[in-house]
């Protein structure tokens, strides 16, 4: 089974319209009317799609997100089912302060074929190195950077690793400044930054580090569709989080995951910038028409690229 071509503009469509529904509150200062713009958008045009979906991923649970919480049944329910990750306004701090990077994100897979994945942290790991053994969570910096570098046939002073800058960071930063590994630091974002691995022209041979499970998710999406590597280990701190994770059935609290147990079969992702950033442009205004730039991918079809919209709307 697959996800027909169809959809793909139709997803497009979707982020396109919740980064222009949120791009009026860009240098606001307010993330929190940016993010209910994007949501409120995406979810009244998801309702409106052919399809039977469920969020997987979404604003967080019932009691806290009255919109696009985990399990929330979307459109008209004549369609196929499929699983929806969203993450309309990824980098609430870069849009709020008019900052490069921010994005509104969806990925969509056939029904079970996403993870549903609580609201924890999670320790990533992404490469453009497809095969096991290479690059992998359990092994140390120095043996992921080595492998890596004979991998590529780089030198480790050669190679470029991404992550975000936070002083939970600061072992593996030190590791990599002591292998001469250049880096690159993110200040959020870390959805476009586990991306930068998946062309040559971001410079970026290894993104890692700790951030959102959701947005681990997200990108392994498009990882699979660029066929890179990547794997997550959920990180639960509280019992809270440990219940829920067991409510969700995830039994094996510490398990790492490889990207083909996060996302499987036919999927769909699109992001689209609200500012400009290292994947796409942000929006813009010409002529009175709103220009957003997605970038896309759909597995089955091995489509990737940016699409250009050109959007008559009312301000
Ligand atoms: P928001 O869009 O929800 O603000 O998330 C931005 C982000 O940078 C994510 O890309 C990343 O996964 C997470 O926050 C990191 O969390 P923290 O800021 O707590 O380190």
């Amino acid at each position: 089974m697959t996800i027909d071509n169809k959809f793909i503009d139709e997803f497009v469509n979707v982020t396109s319209r919740a980064a222009i529904a949120s791009s009026y509150f860009v240098g606001k200062k307010d993330k929190i009317a940016a993010d209910k713009a994007a949501v409120d958008s995406m979810r009244s045009q998801l309702n409106n799609m052919n399809i039977k979906g469920e969020i997987v991923i979404g604003e967080g649970e019932l009691d806290d997100a009255p919109m696009l919480y985990i399990g929330e049944k979307l459109g008209t329910n004549n369609g196929p089912e499929l699983d929806i990750a969203v993450d309309p306004l990824e980098g609430t701090n870069f849009a709020a302060n008019n900052l490069p990077g921010a994005l509104s994100v969806i990925a969509v897979a056939e029904k079970d074929n996403l993870f549903k994945a609580p609201e924890t942290y999670m320790e990533k790991i992404s490469t453009k190195v497809e095969e096991k053994n290479v690059v992998d969570l359990d092994y140390s910096i120095k043996k992921n950077i080595f492998n890596l570098s004979e991998y590529l046939n780089k030198k480790p002073e050669n190679l470029t690793a991404c992550i975000l800058e936070r002083p939970r960071h600061n072992k593996i930063i030190n590791e990599l400044r002591d292998l001469k590994v250049n880096i690159k630091f993110i200040s959020d974002g870390d959805v476009s930054g586990a991306l930068l691995v998946t062309e040559e022209k971001y410079s970026v041979d290894i993104f890692l580090g700790i951030g959102g499970g959701p947005e681990g998710v997200l990108a392994a999406a498009a990882l699979d569709a660029f066929n890179c590597g990547f794997q997550g280990r959920f990180l639960f701190k509280t019992n809270k989080d440990k219940q829920r994770a067991k409510e969700m059935g995830i039994s094996d609290l510490t398990k790492k995951y490889d990207l083909n147990e996060i996302i499987k079969g036919d999927s769909i992702f699109c992001a689209t910038g609200i500012t400009s950033g290292d994947l796409v442009s942000g929006i813009k205004i010409e002529d009175d028409k709103f220009i957003s730039e997605t970038l896309v991918t759909h597995k089955h079809s091995g489509l990737k690229k940016v699409v250009k919209l050109n959007q008559n709307l009312i301000r």
